[in-house]
């Protein structure tokens, strides 16, 4: 089953909140509860953010019962705007939704009708390149495991991140399917908890061996030789080749630098932002304090009542850390620049 899919004129939508205690599908008819969703992260994940909110687009065209395009359209960029607010760093998000605004302008004098058909058609086929995508991706990433590897990997990059297969964990589940005998350590990626629910939950289903540390383990396995590579994903990669990712995984990519091991982030070309010249450019999102507070040890809420926290949802990881970018259309390397923009542009 794909994390977002469209099924009886509904956006349906796996709740990541809940997993993996409990599994429910969640349908949504309009665009602001979409991107409610999107905000309090029943879906997230970069690619899965970035096709919900093209389906989010498609039910906005259908909230509008106007004959006049010239009314359609503007409802459209309303909503438009409200679904690109909900979540800042992912650039997906806006990747998707411009693609469709794009396309709808070059249509020669559309009905109503045909611009609300299209919408549905231009999402459906972001989620189902996505999905060819990161198996594309994954052949790539998987050429760089090795037999016996042990990877650390970061957050949650797997089917759930994405409409289906993944990204980081793509590139794992492939290199499993291929007989690698490979052994996963999962980050638990406080405060939200993405690793220890999410990734140990699909690496359950698919029979691969992994164990989950706390995030401040990584560097203890990293200086004891223990760990051959570092697969992560990105919401949002400069064209310097800065990775913006799940808050931690800088700290991973130092200590893996400092440790000789290698660090992929596995990044589909629609994650790469080229109009941004650096990581420092990139927006990250903040959130609410609340979900670094409200973590419990042994049933009682561990900060003080009247303790204040910082929420930050996403760093950036400097390029001179990573070893290679592995997009769909190849492996890049370093000098970024250069190899970025062939794999996205061609040229
Ligand atoms: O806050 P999240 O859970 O949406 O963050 C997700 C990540 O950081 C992933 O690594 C990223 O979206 C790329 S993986 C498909």
């Amino acid at each position: 089953m794909r994390s977002v899919f469209w099924e009886n004129n509904e956006l349906r939508m796996i709740d990541q909140r809940i997993l993996p205690n409990h599994f429910e599908v969640l349908s949504y008819r309009d665009h602001k509860s979409v991107a409610v969703a999107i905000q309090e992260m029943v879906v997230r994940g970069a690619p899965a953010i970035g096709a919900a909110a093209a389906f989010g687009l498609a039910l906005a065209g259908y909230e509008s019962a106007s004959s006049s395009t010239s009314d359609l359209l503007a409802h459209l960029r309303a909503s438009a705007a409200t679904l690109k607010a909900s979540r800042p760093t992912a650039v997906n998000l806006a990747w998707a939704i411009d693609r469709i605004l794009n396309k709808i302008s070059s249509l020669q004098s559309p009905t109503t009708d045909e611009i609300r058909q299209f919408i549905l058609e231009e999402a459906q086929r972001i989620a189902d390149e996505d999905v060819e995508i990161n198996k594309r991706m994954a052949e790539h990433g998987a050429a760089l495991i090795n037999d016996g590897d042990t990877i650390i990997h970061h957050c949650n990059t797997g089917a759930l991140a994405t409409v289906d297969w993944g990204t980081a964990l793509g590139v794992i589940h492939t290199a499993h399917e291929q007989g690698k005998k490979i052994h996963v350590l999962v980050d638990e990626t406080r405060p939200r908890l993405q690793g220890a629910r999410l990734t140990a939950w699909e690496l359950e289903q698919y029979g691969i061996p992994y164990e989950i540390i706390s995030d401040n383990t990584a560097g203890y396995f990293l200086k004891a030789g223990k760990v051959q590579k570092c697969f992560v994903g990105s919401d949002r990669t400069a064209a310097n080749g800065d990775v913006a990712n799940k808050i931690g995984t800088y700290m991973l990519a130092l200590a893996a630098f400092d440790n000789g091991v290698p660090f992929y982030p596995v990044v589909p070309t629609s994650t790469i932002d080229l109009s941004l010249a650096h990581g420092d450019l990139i927006p990250i999102e903040e959130r609410d304090p609340q979900e670094v507070l409200g973590l419990e040890f042994e049933g009682q809420r561990v900060a003080p009542q009247n303790a204040k926290a910082r929420n930050i949802a996403f760093d950036v990881t400097p390029a001179r850390l990573v070893t290679g970018i592995v997009t769909e259309n190849g492996v890049a390397y370093p000098p970024f620049e250069a190899s970025l923009k062939k794999r996205v542009l061609g040229k």
